[in-house]
């Protein structure tokens, strides 16, 4: 096979790593300028293995530049998810503006040797703003308590109680510990949700504060990902919670779990540290554990999905966790092929390139909606709305490649109820193997993988039930 055929399923605007394995991304912070993203990773295989933190930074979270391997497994364990910090005030004493990682080791070892303590959190800093680490002598900085699952140590500096936090995930529940100088940390509270039943392994939790739009109004959120059959459709996948939160424990009056994204495909996905201006940009893995090892790629294995700015809204005496697509994106990507209004606009129409292309408009619905999107050899990626029942659904079980994974093809249909609306504003951004869908500038947002075997280049809105479209709009997304 040649490059070209190897690398069809490359997306061009979303990260990858340059080859080999990747899944969460990890030590999200913003430092001098750059938007640091560092990952789990495998450098030796396609599949998962040892874990390393991968390294790429990014001046504008769209181009990225690879760097080097920040952290090697050593003989505490491998190196599982984590996140960042600048020290402005030299607390840690490793010097003023070190970056700190904080991560999980995990001890294949002690794994092995049917114990369940082998879970434990480690420190390592960098005075060269990622490029070179050290790991601290003193790891780890959180012992295992003896719980199996003790994991992906978030960390934020709380301004309000002026302390480092770190929030992770143990096993079944959230806990929540202080530091003065990110080396001791004591725990001081623990969150857990009823689920009945229960979901999946907890992991990759964050906690931040948002303002709820167009108040003055704070509240916090938490986000958890769940591994195992946990999501609404199907496999591992990422809930928040909104409450308070008053420096020491966490509370909500939320009755059911919200997911941040309904598709199958961003995993373990949590926020940005360090940003000027408190903007919450999220970045999730964009696979699933019910698939990720054998999706039909060769050289490297999954991408991260668009960045997007978390925004609290209230809707219907509900909070709701709005994910936009960053504003770059709008300013950045190039090229708008179509750009047409109301009825004027085709309903049917050919763009070779639509594989890498941002598709938006505003339907308004008289009962149902349907989109087509498919290639010259009859694969298609079905979208609908269902104005009745207010069901949005998506159909990939006849979009290409399915039968890698008997789980990938169980998910063909994959539905999220969005209730009755009347006007429903799209965003549909491809890119090769992707295919993320923002409702309402992101208030729902559905995004799974494709491998259609040629790229998809007809676009098709069977619009026998819709009363107009408006403000439509195809860009294709090339990056300077
Ligand atoms: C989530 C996760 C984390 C863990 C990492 C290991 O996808 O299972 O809980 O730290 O991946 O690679």
């Amino acid at each position: 096979e040649g490059v070209e055929v190897v690398e069809k399923y490359r997306p061009k605007f979303h990260f990858t790593p340059e080859e080999n394995w990747m899944n969460d991304p990890n030590g999200l912070v913003y430092s001098k300028g750059f938007y640091h993203l560092f990952y789990q990773y495998y450098p030796d295989g396609i599949v998962w293995g040892p874990m390393h933190w991968g390294h790429a930074k990014s001046k504008n979270l769209l181009n990225w530049e690879h760097m080097p391997i920040a952290l090697y497994p050593d003989k505490l364990g491998y190196i599982f998810s984590g996140s960042a910090v600048i020290d402005k005030n030299n607390s840690a004493g490793f010097g003023k503006d070190a970056m700190i990682a904080i991560f999980t080791y995990h001890d294949p070892v002690k794994e092995k040797e049917g114990r369940i303590d082998y879970q434990t959190q480690g420190i390592a800093f960098s005075l060269d703003d990622g490029l070179t680490w050290k790991k601290y002598d003193q790891n780890p900085v959180i012992n295992n308590p003896g719980i199996r699952d003790f994991r992906d140590p978030k960390v934020f500096w709380n301004e309000d109680k002026l302390v480092w936090q770190l929030v992770l995930v143990a096993k079944d529940h959230v806990q929540i510990y202080d530091s003065k100088n990110l080396k001791q940390w004591t725990k001081i509270s623990e969150f857990r949700f009823q689920d009945k039943p229960a979901l999946g392994v907890w992991e990759c939790p964050d906690l931040f504060k948002l303002k709820v739009n167009g108040t003055n109004k704070e509240k916090w959120v938490l986000i958890i990902s769940h591994g195992g059959e946990s999501a609404p459709n199907g496999g591992s996948g990422t809930r928040y919670f909104v409450g308070d939160y008053d420096g020491t424990t966490f509370t909500t009056d939320q009755k059911e779990s919200q997911w941040i994204d309904y598709g199958t495909d961003n995993y373990a996905g949590v926020t940005y540290n360090n940003i000027p201006g408190n903007k919450r940009i999220f970045i999730g893995w964009m696979s699933n554990w019910n698939y990720a090892n054998e999706t039909p790629t060769k050289k490297w294995r999954s991408a991260m999905t668009i960045p997007r700015e978390l925004k609290l809204i209230k809707k219907n005496e509900n909070f709701l966790v709005k994910s936009e697509i960053i504003e770059n994106f709008q300013t950045l990507s190039t090229e708008v092929l179509k750009e047409e209004v109301l009825g004027d606009f085709p309903y049917n129409f050919q763009y070779q390139n639509l594989q890498q292309s941002k598709i938006s408009f505003d339907a308004i619905v008289e009962n149902k909606l349907e989109i087509v999107l498919s290639n010259t050899k009859k694969e298609k990626y079905i979208i609908s709305y269902n104005k009745v029942t207010g069901v949005f659904a998506i159909d990939r079980s006849k979009s290409g490649k399915v039968d890698f994974n008997k789980n990938y093809k169980n998910a063909a249909i994959q539905e999220m109820t969005i209730g009755n609306v009347d006007k429903l504003s799209l965003d549909i951004v491809l890119d090769a193997s992707s295919i993320e869908i923002f409702i309402n500038q992101g208030e729902y947002v559905m995004t799974t993988q494709i491998f259609p075997t040629k790229d998809f280049t007809n676009f098709k809105i069977n619009h026998s039930s819709i009363s107009s479209i408006q403000n439509a709009k195809i860009k294709s997304i090339k990056l300077n």
